[in-house]
């Protein structure tokens, strides 16, 4: 992999930087600047060497297949207000290019001085980028002396500022790297794709809502995995596909097939959640039973219950090796935290015993919020790709794309 240190002299050198500044805003301002500050150390060894710094990422989905949308999507998705937070937290000026590509952005482009950076509006403005447009990717790699994709929450996604732009730099000479980022996130995840049997007992965690969005990751844990604890609200489909009844809990009819599959291959390797903490209402919850087995009436289930929460604490502090992604529970509702805040808590009483890590997403929103980020190996800022890892045995195309 070319890292940072793999980079000549950069002095007075434009170089385009793929960064995730995919953060969630409200009311007009950042509501968690993680992903911002966790780029910090890339971007301060850059301006460092003498370059010049444009920074590319995309904010949000903007539909522009749905004329109704676009609109407000692009209004909701502005990247404006990053370029003076990161230029708080860096100390340096941060100038900002609404286009994103042509004169305006050209002008700008030369303007830069060695050691300052230019932020470019959202790349999904452009209806290119999803696409891979090679013009678009073409417009920017004409810019760029050298190219650092140091968004690793990105490097899932195929697109013009993650593949299209560092091929097009690789194929005319220009180096290209990840960034420190990226290179500390391929560090830890390398030892959930690959275990050893030294690091066995390998304990994989999956909770959150929706079994079709986990296929794949789930078919790969049960081979690689020694135990797979399920929980969250993807239970209640693994449940009805046994024939129980799951009360007004979510389900997917279409995946009960794929949910027998997987408990029949799983076998012994499965450990499901047995008890639910259940309500009457999810916006509105006034009603709570514990339900052992099945859950009863109109009740929906809204987290692990007390015995679930042994049973999955029992297996964790067996674990040399663990892989989390996915809440228990609604932990959003301060009624229902106890499941996911259980999963911190075990992982909290392996210490240094294990390597720990979250796979970025709700889960990792969550060991923020409770307060147990020191307490994993690894906490990852890529949800979705962090999950592609463990897929494609480490391969993901923003990634790839750099390797020599
Ligand atoms: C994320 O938040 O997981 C990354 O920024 C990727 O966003 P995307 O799923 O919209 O591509």
């Amino acid at each position: 992999m070319k890292t940072l240190a793999t980079l000549p002299s950069l002095t007075n050198k434009t170089v385009f930087v793929r960064v995730d500044f995919n953060v969630p805003l409200k009311d007009g301002t950042i509501r968690d600047d993680n992903r911002i500050v966790a780029a910090l150390p890339t971007l301060k060894a850059l301006l460092a060497k003498g370059a010049k710094l444009v920074l590319l990422s995309h904010l949000g989905k903007i539909r522009h297949k749905d004329p109704t949308k676009l609109e407000g999507d692009i209004k909701k998705n502005n990247l404006t207000i990053v370029a003076p937070h990161l230029a708080s937290l860096l100390g340096v000026k941060v100038d900002f290019s609404e286009a994103t590509r042509g004169d305006v952005l050209n002008q700008k482009v030369k303007a830069l001085q060695a050691g300052t950076i230019l932020l470019v509006q959202n790349t999904r403005y452009e209806v290119g980028e999803e696409k891979n447009d090679l013009g678009l990717a073409q417009a920017w790699a004409d810019l760029a002396d050298a190219f650092v994709m140091d968004a690793f929450g990105s490097a899932h996604r195929a697109h013009a500022s993650t593949a299209g732009l560092p091929t097009l730099l690789k194929q005319k000479g220009k180096p290209v790297a990840v960034g420190y980022l990226v290179e500390k996130e391929l560090l830890a995840l390398a030892k959930v794709v690959k275990v050893e049997p030294s690091a066995r007992p390998y304990v994989a965690i999956m909770g959150g809502l929706k079994v079709s969005d986990k296929i794949k990751v789930l078919e790969e844990l049960i081979d690689k995995c020694d135990k797979i604890l399920i929980g969250g609200a993807m239970t209640y489909t693994f449940l009805k596909a046994q024939g129980k009844h799951v009360g007004n809990s979510p389900f997917e009819g279409d995946q009960l097939d794929f949910a027998r599959h997987l408990m029949e291959k799983a076998d012994s390797k499965l450990v499901l959640a047995s008890d639910f903490v259940s309500t009457n209402s999810f916006d509105n919850p006034t009603v709570f039973e514990t339900y052992e087995g099945e859950i009863q009436g109109e009740m929906m289930g809204m987290d692990i219950g007390p015995k679930t929460i042994a049973r999955f604490q029992a297996e964790i502090a067996k674990a040399k090796t663990l892989f989390w992604n996915g809440p228990m529970g609604v932990f959003e509702k301060p009624q229902f935290t106890q499941g996911t805040l259980a999963i911190c808590e075990a992982v909290r009483q392996l210490g240094k015993s294990a390597f720990t890590v979250c796979g970025g997403g709700d889960s990792a929103a969550a060991v923020a919020q409770f307060g147990f980020m020191d307490d994993f190996s690894h906490v990852s800022t890529g949800g979705g790709a962090s999950l592609e890892m463990i897929e494609n045995a480490g391969h993901l195309p923003g990634i790839d794309v750099i390797e020599d």
